[in-house]
Parts: structure tokens; sequence; C-alpha cells
């Protein structure tokens, strides 16, 4: 059913497209290079080679008693030619109040909703229109927004919103052209309650005003995903001269602290791969809710709290969302097909950033975390198609991609290029590339190509580099770098000594990084007993872990194993963070555990509603597919 719908949109999507426009002005499409798409994006019902948004006007009204977001967004067209006689919008629950061309209204049709992509929201324009307005509402359910009650937020006061629009999630409070291969500008007005502050992916206001009534700017064009709103009892907090945090008074202290290296890492990524292009650089730390670890709107960083360790040891992930100011924010993958480019390219520069601050020894430790994740996604995937870097993600949800090998086979990808062609040479390479596609689109191909050119022909000896196998064959090449590092040698050999000898040395572990924690943990052996579990636990305190990474490696092991005593914990631990990465595993793990499917059911019940709907889509799947009704 699901491929029918699908096939019978791109049917409908080709009509439009090639009904539209007459052959001549196809040909010129061609030659043009800017605000375009030439590329079909699967995940979008836009005609965009026929006609681009070039920039939104957004006036917003946050209803947080409705749970609705009252808009209008005027929206400014690029034709390519007069001839063109429709836009093709996507919108996803919306309720469309009209659509005007001035003040006259115009015809709009808004078509059957088809899975994970939303309706085509397809407008009569004719050869004056140089831009329409729609009036709307935002479903109470729509899939970008989470609205949280006070008692969801740290100061238990006031009520929250935050919006997470990647991969495909935009248009389910803006209707846009949602595909990463259109850019466009912005300005927004959003009025919200007076106690509350709104941020968004632009120009942000330091402080609260009177009228709660908020005015923003983004003046470089960004593609549709990078949208972003977030409302609440914020307050803000300089850092360096670019730098700064925004945050619920209460965690405010702990942010500014933990995030005092925030104006270094900009310079130490400028120093790497050309200036910073975005003006400000700040961080909002979100509610736990928040589904990911971080999200790299741009000029403001979208954060879960759950990286405030205190100790400044899970920074490498706000490394990770700056270095997207480049790849992925500057030179955006084209399609969701070549999402890898954004993400691989991200670990890459994250993983440079990490070193530039704290030395090769401590990112190796990262690099070999990253191995360890790449290892158990090929295995969990059985080296199947979804292992290429390339993928094909024809008539599925682009989230279907965010998987271990974009991020971690990425980057050894481009690890083993630099291996190959040797640093120097390499990081000109890739400092030129980010200059020469700012605020442009890369495809894989386009990408395969400017690597030839630029950087393989240059030596006859690079040319062996395999680099087809990496991008469009499953699995791992074998001139995959291999990592050492002696600080995990150090956690696997503690590891082992306790296996053996139920007993360990906590002197040893004084100065241990949380990776080589994380390790530790990870070194243990399929089954550890009660008795093991707990001597651990008073030993190293593991329960009560401050770091996230750790106590997650930890709660792990109490599923697999039993152990009772962590219930409690574990159980907290699922009600309040809303992290993705955290609690999918946490309850694949208990489903798959006879004892636990209770207990999963239960816990989820319960904290389900705390929740976004980007955690609750993947974890629903788990109980599903286990025969357990939610
Ligand atoms: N852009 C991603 C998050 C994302 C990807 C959201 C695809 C929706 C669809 C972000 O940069 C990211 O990768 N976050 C990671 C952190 C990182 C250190 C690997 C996360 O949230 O865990
Ligand atoms: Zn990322």
């Amino acid at each position: 059913m699901k491929t029918f719908y699908i096939t019978l949109s791109y049917l409908f999507l080709a009509t439009l497209l090639f009904n539209c426009q007459p052959e001549e002005s196809k040909k010129e499409n061609l030659k043009e290079n800017t605000n375009k798409m030439d590329i079909l994006d699967k995940h979008s019902f836009s005609n965009s080679n026929e006609v681009t948004v070039k920039h939104i006007d957004l006036i917003l009204d946050v209803d947080f008693n409705k749970k609705v977001l009252n808009g209008s967004a005027t929206l400014s067209l690029n034709k390519k030619s007069k001839e063109c006689k429709k836009v093709i919008l996507d919108t996803k629950d919306l309720d469309i109040k009209t659509v005007t061309i001035g003040d006259r209204p115009t015809k709009y049709q808004l078509h059957e909703e088809i899975p994970h992509m939303g309706s085509a929201l397809e407008i009569q324009i004719d050869k004056y229109t140089d831009a329409i307005t729609v009036i709307y509402q935002t479903s109470p359910s729509a899939e970008a927004l989470q609205w949280l009650s006070p008692d969801q937020t740290g100061g238990k006061k006031h009520p929250f919103l935050f919006t997470q629009s990647q991969a495909i999630l935009a248009r389910s409070w803006v209707p846009c052209q949602d595909s990463p291969g259109i850019r466009l500008t912005y300005d927004a007005k959003v009025t919200v309650p007076k106690e509350l502050l709104a941020l968004m992916s632009a120009d942000n206001p330091q402080e609260k005003n009177e009228e709660g009534v908020y005015t923003f700017k983004m003046a470089q064009p960004i593609p549709a995903y990078l949208f972003a709103l977030a409302v609440g009892d914020l307050e803000f907090h300089a850092i360096g001269k670019r730098t700064g945090v925004y945050s619920e008074p209460d965690i405010a202290k702990k942010a500014i602290y933990e995030f005092g290296e925030l104006e270094n890492m900009l310079e130490k990524a400028e120093k790497l791969y050309g200036p910073y292009q975005w003006g400000r650089y700040d961080l909002i730390v979100l509610p736990p809710s928040f589904p990911f670890g971080g999200m790299e709107n741009p000029k403001l960083t979208f954060a879960t709290p759950t990286i405030l360790a205190g100790d400044r040891s899970l920074t490498s992930l706000v490394a990770h969302e700056l270095a997207h100011s480049w790849s992925g924010n500057l030179v955006t993958n084209a399609t969701w097909d070549d999402f890898w480019l954004n993400e691989g390219f991200t670990v890459y520069f994250e993983q440079r950033i990490m070193e530039a601050l704290y030395g090769k020894s401590f990112s190796e430790m990262l690099a070999l975390i990253n191995y360890q994740n790449l290892k158990d996604e090929l295995e969990a995937q059985n080296y199947g198609p979804d292992t290429r870097l390339k993928l094909d993600l024809d008539g599925r949800n682009p989230d279907d991609g965010v998987t271990s090998i974009a991020y971690d086979k990425g980057y050894f990808f481009l690890r083993m290029l630099e291996e190959n062609v040797g640093r120097d040479n390499w990081d000109s390479f890739l400092k030129n590339y980010f200059e020469e596609h700012a605020f442009k689109t890369i495809t894989t191909e386009k990408f395969v190509d400017y690597l030839n050119k630029n950087l393989l022909s240059k030596d006859t000896s690079y040319q062996k580099v395999n680099i087809k196998e990496w991008i469009y064959e499953s699995g791992l090449p074998q001139n995959c770098p291999k990592i050492v590092s002696k600080k995990f040698e150090e956690a696997e050999l503690l590891a082992k000594e306790f296996i053996s000898t139920n007993k360990v040395n906590a002197n040893t572990t004084k100065d241990w990084s949380f990776q080589q924690w994380v390790h530790f943990l990870r070194s243990m052996p399929k089954s550890v007993d009660s008795k093991q579990m707990k001597s651990l636990d008073n030993t190293f305190h593991f329960t009560q872990s401050q770091n996230s990474e750790v106590l997650f490696e930890w709660l792990m092991l109490v599923i697999e194993n039993n152990y009772s005593p962590a219930y409690k914990k574990l159980e907290d631990f699922l009600f309040t963070v809303g992290r993705r990465k955290f609690i999918a595993p946490l309850y694949k793990a208990m489903i798959k555990n006879e004892s636990m499917k209770k207990m999963a059911k239960k816990v989820y019940l319960k904290s389900r509603k705390n929740y976004h709907f980007v955690s609750t889509n993947t974890i629903d799947g788990y109980f599903e597919d286990a025969g357990l009704e939610i």
C-alpha cells in the first residue's frame, strides 16, 4: 500500500513538473546554478526545478493553551520562467486557512497525505506573482513541536516549547520547500506569553521584553531543516566575545562552567578550516526530553542537558555541532541519501577540534569508541545495503539513515583519505572544499568528482584509493584505519583483572577519563553475576554516576544481568531523559530480556508523554515488533 501511494505521488509530481515548463526553459534551468535544485529530492513534493522560495516572512503566535502555532508565512518566489503556474509546498498536519497573493485569495489544493511525507500544498500562481501568503495553524500533535508542561521543565513554573525540524519535520510547522537542497533566508516575528523568551536559528535577543514579541533575522540562506524555535523561561550568559549559553535559570551556572571552552573551540575550528561565517555561536540547553544530543541550528545549537557532567568531559558533542557550521550548514547534503556528507565530515571535523584542544591520545579514544559503534552497527545490520555510505531511502523515512554508518563509516573514510595523502594536503583540500561550496549543496557524486579533480589526480599513488568501494558497497573495506589506544588497553586490563579475581585496584583509575570507564564497562563479559555487579557498584558507584555516557553503559549492563538494585535508577532515568541515543537501546534491551518485558511496558507507558515524536516513533516500533501493545 505504501509503495503504491509513493509511486502515485511521484507520478503526480513528475506530471506536474513536466507540464509546467516548456523545453527551452528546462534547458536553461540546467545551466543556472543559484538557489535551485537540479536533483530530485524524493522526500519533498516541491517543484523546485521551476520555482524556489528564496525568503520567508514568518509571523507566529505561540498558543500554549491549545498547543498550536498560528502562523502567517509570506514566501518570496524565484521563478525560473514566467510560464510557471504552480508552487508546490510541503506541509504536514497543517490547517490551511487561506492562501493569498497580495490581498487577493488564490486557488490552492491540499493533496492527500502520504506516509512520512505529509501533504503537498499546490498553489496557483500567474506570471505576475512574486510572493504568496499562507495563513495556517499547526496541529497540537505537529511532529516537529514538543510542548512541555511546567512540571517537565527545570523551573517547574512555566511551559516550554521547542522544535526539531531535521530531517523532514519543518513542514509540520512552516509550509515550505522542505528539501536540504533548497536554501532561503527568513525574517520572523514571534509572539509568546510575557514571562517567556523566544529564540530561533537566527540573530537572537539576549533578554526578555515587556511585550513578549520578538523579531528575528536569518540573513544567510539556509535549508528548511535548520528552521528552529525555542520558547521558555530562558536566560542568557556570555561565555566569550561571540559565544554564550541560554538555559533555564536553575542550570545556568552549571552550563556556564560546562561550556567554558566554547570560544576556544570556535577559534580552533576556524584555524583548521576557515572563518566562522554565521556571526554569533550560542548554545541553548533544553529540558531533558530533547530527543537528540545536539542539533546544529545555525547561530544557536540546541543541546541536551545530559552533557552537563560537571567536568566538561562531554563537550565533544559541542565540537560536533559547532563543526556543522561548516559541514552541513555551509556545505549541505543535497538529499537525505547523501546524509553521510553532513555527518561523516562533521565527525571528522569534531575529532580534529578535540585533537587540537586536548591532544591526540584523547581524541584517539573518541575515535576508538566510534570504531566500536561502527562495528556494532555493521553487525546489527548484517552488513546489509544500509551499510553503504550513499543510501537509497526512496519511499522510506529519512530517519532510517541516521545510523553509525553515516557518522562513523563516513569518518573512517575521510580519515583513510587523510592517511593516504598526508595531513597537510588533506587539510588544504578540505579548507578549499568548504570555501568553494559555501552556501551550496553537495551530492555524493559531486563530491567524488571534486575529490578526484582537486586531490587524487595530483599524485599517481593516490589513485589506487578504493573510493567506490567505500561509498557504494556495504560493509567495511580492508583499509579502514586501525586505532590503538594505550588508555583503552589499561581499561581492558583492569576489566580482565576484575573478572578473574573479583577484585579491582581502584587506585589505578584515579585519573581515568569517562571514555576509559565506558570502555571498561563495554569490556565486561556477556554475563556478570549479581555478586560481581554489586562489587563493581560498591567500588565505582556507577549507579550514582553524574556522567550520562557512563551511566548509560552501566544501565545496559544492569538490564543484561538483571541487577535489580539499580532498577529504580533505570526507571528514573527513562522517566526524565528523552534522548533517543540512550533510551532507545535501553528499551530494546529490556524488551529482549524476558524478565524485564513487563517493566519495560510499565515504564514506557508512564514516560512516553515526556518524549518527543522522534523518540516515540522509534521506540513504538520496538514494542510493536515484539508484539507488545502500547
Ligand atoms: N544533526 C544531527 C542530529 C540529527 C540527525 C537530527 C538527523 C535529525 C536527523 C546532530 O548533529 C547529531 O549528529 N547529533 C548527535 C550528536 C553527535 C555528537 C553524534 C546526537 O544527537 O547524538
Ligand atoms: Zn551531526
